[in-house]
C-alpha cells in the first residue's frame, strides 16, 4: 500500500497537499495538520462509502409507514425528559462536555439505570477497569449486566461488540479510539470521522442504543468535524454555571423529540442528582418578606417554566461614566430597557451605577424577564419594596410598551402552585382570563402603568 502525506484542517475536513496558517474552505485558523494517508486502491472499494444503509423503492409519503418509536425510559427523570421521553432502539448520541463535568458518571448512572433490563457494555479507552469501578462503587452501582472493556483499538471494540452482544454501548470517548488503518493520531479528523462511521454501521443495524462521549474544546466546540455532529441522531452538551455545582445537559440536535427541553442535574457525593425542584434552586434570597430593587420572573428554560429572581442595584457613581454590569441577563437588552426607564418615565439613571443580576447562577434569554429588571431597577432607584407575593412577565419594547409573552398560562400555572397572588403581565384576552382563577392580575400597556403600580 502507498502512502502520502496530506494536511487536514481538524474543524472541517478539509484537505490540502501543502500547509496554509489558515484554511482554503472554513477559514478557521491553524487548524490544518499533517496526517499520513493510505492512497486509495482503485479496486477496493471506497472507503467514502455511505455510512448508513437507508436505500428503497420510491413510495408515496401518504402510504408510507412512520416506523413505531417505543421509548425506552433511562429513569433518570431529568434526562428522560429532554431527550423526548426516553431512548429509542438504535439511537446513537454524542455527550459532548469539558473534562472532569461529570460525562463517565452520567453515563455509569444510565448504564446501571438500563442495565435493570439490559445488557450494557462499556468501553472506556480513558480509564482503566479498576477506576471504573471504583467510580461505580461510589456511585453504589453493582453493575450485574455491565460488560466493561478498556480499548482503544476500533477494530477490538467492533470484536467486543460482536462477543458480548450488548444492547446498550457506551463509548467513552471517542477522541481516544484509533482505526488501525488509518495512520493519523487518534483524535484527528479522519480517525473520529472513521470510528464514528464503524460505530454507526454497526449500531444501526442492531438497534443497540449507542452513547459516544466527546471533550470540547476550550471555546466549547465539540473537538473533532462538524460531520460527528451530522453522523449522530443526537448531541447533548454537558455544560456547567459557575456555581460549579449545578450541571446542565442542553441537547443541540434530537431527531427524536425537541431541542428546547434542558436537563438540570446537581453533582453530589453520590453522583449527579435531578433537580426536580428547579423553581426553589434559583429563587435564592428568602420570600418571607419585600425586598427593595428584587422582582420574581417565571421564565422558560425549553417549556419548563423556572423561578427566577432578578436583582438590581442602583446607586450613585463616583466616575465619569457610570458603571452597567448585568450577570446571568444580556448586558444589550439591559441596556435597551436602562435608556427606555429614562425616557418613558423619567427614571434618573445618568448618574447612577446600575448593576442588574439573575440569580442561581444560570443564564436565559427569556424575554419575560424584562419586566422584572425594569420592576426591579425602579424599585432600587426609587426605594420602593416590591411586594414578595408579585411576580413579573411581559416583554418590554423600545418604545416604553408591555408585550405578551408565549405560554403565560403555564407560567401563571407554577407561579400559583408556588404561591405567588399577584401576577405583573400585558394585557390578557378574555379566553386566557377564564382559565387564570386565583391569580390576581395587574395588566400593563405600558413603563408608565408600571411605574404608576410600584408606589
Ligand atoms: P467525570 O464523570 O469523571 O467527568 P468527565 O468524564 O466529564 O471528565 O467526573 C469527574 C468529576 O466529578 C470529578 O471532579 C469528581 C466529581 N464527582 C463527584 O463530585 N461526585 C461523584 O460521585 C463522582 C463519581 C464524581
Ligand atoms: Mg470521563
Amino acid at each position: 500500500m502507498k502512502f502520502k502525506t496530506v494536511f487536514v484542517c481538524q474543524q472541517c475536513g478539509f484537505e490540502s497537499l501543502k500547509w496554509a496558517g489558515k484554511c482554503p474552505d472554513c477559514g478557521a485558523w491553524n487548524t490544518l495538520q499533517e496526517e499520513v494517508k493510505a492512497q486509495e486502491n482503485k479496486k477496493a472499494p471506497s472507503r467514502t462509502r455511505s455510512f448508513t444503509d437507508f436505500s428503497s423503492e420510491v413510495v408515496k409519503l401518504s402510504e408510507s409507514k412512520a416506523s413505531k418509536e417505543d421509548r425506552i425510559p433511562t429513569h433518570l427523570a431529568e434526562f428522560d425528559r429532554l431527550l423526548g421521553g426516553g431512548l429509542v432502539k438504535g439511537q446513537l448520541t454524542l455527550l459532548a462536555g469539558a473534562p472532569g463535568i461529570g460525562k463517565s458518571t452520567l453515563m455509569l448512572q444510565v448504564a446501571a439505570e438500563l442495565a435493570k433490563d439490559k445488557k450494557v457494555l462499556y468501553i472506556s479507552g480513558e480509564e482503566s477497569v479498576g477506576q471504573i469501578s471504583g467510580r461505580a462503587q461510589r456511585l453504589g452501582i453493582k453493575g450485574e449486566n455491565i460488560f466493561l472493556h478498556c480499548e482503544t483499538d476500533i477494530q477490538k471494540i467492533v470484536e467486543s461488540v460482536e462477543n458480548v452482544n450488548p444492547d446498550v454501548l457506551i463509548l467513552d470517548s471517542i477522541q481516544t479510539v484509533y482505526h488501525p488503518e488509518f495512520n493519523s493520531s487518534a483524535g484527528t479528523v479522519a480517525q473520529v470521522r472513521e470510528c464514528t462511521s464503524e460505530l454507526v454501521r454497526l449500531c444501526k443495524p442492531k438497534g443497540m442504543i449507542t452513547f459516544v462521549l466527546g471533550h470540547v474544546t476550550k471555546d466549547g466546540e465539540l473537538a473533532g468535524p462538524k460531520i460527528l455532529e451530522h453522523m449522530v441522531d443526537c448531541v447533548l452538551y454537558f455544560d456547567t454555571e459557575k456555581d460549579n455545582v449545578l450541571r446542565l445537559l442542553r441537547p443541540h440536535k434530537n431527531r427524536f423529540g425537541s431541542t428546547g427541553e434542558i436537563g438540570l442535574f446537581k453533582m453530589t457525593s453520590h453522583g449527579l442528582v435531578g433537580l426536580e425542584n428547579a423553581s426553589e434552586y434559583f429563587a435564592q434570597t428568602s420570600r418571607e418578606r419585600a425586598i427593595k430593587g428584587r422582582a420574581y420572573c417565571l421564565a422558560l428554560e425549553g417549556s419548563r417554566p423556572l423561578l427566577t429572581e432578578i436583582q438590581a442595584l442602583v446607586s450613585p457613581t463616583r466616575y465619569p461614566f457610570p458603571r452597567r454590569v448585568a450577570t446571568g441577563v444580556d448586558l444589550n437588552r439591559c441596556l435597551m430597557l436602562f435608556a427606555a426607564l429614562e425616557k418613558h418615565i423619567g427614571l434618573a439613571l445618568d448618574n447612577k451605577d446600575i448593576f442588574v443580576s439573575l440569580a442561581g447562577g444560570v443564564k436565559l434569554k427569556d424575554p419575560a424577564l424584562d419586566l422584572a429588571v425594569c420592576a426591579a431597577v425602579i424599585s432600587s432607584c426609587k426605594d420602593i419594596a416590591i411586594p414578595h407575593d408579585s411576580v413579573f412577565m411581559a416583554e418590554v419594547g423600545i418604545l416604553g410598551q408591555v408585550a405578551k409573552v408565549p405560554l403565560l398560562d403555564r407560567r401563571l400555572d407554577e407561579a400559583q402552585r408556588l404561591g405567588f397572588t399577584r401576577a405583573f403581565t400585558a394585557p390578557v384576552s378574555k379566553e386566557e382570563k377564564t382559565k387564570i382563577k386565583q391569580m390576581n392580575l395587574a395588566e400593563l400597556l405600558d413603563l408608565n402603568d408600571l411605574s404608576l403600580r410600584l408606589k
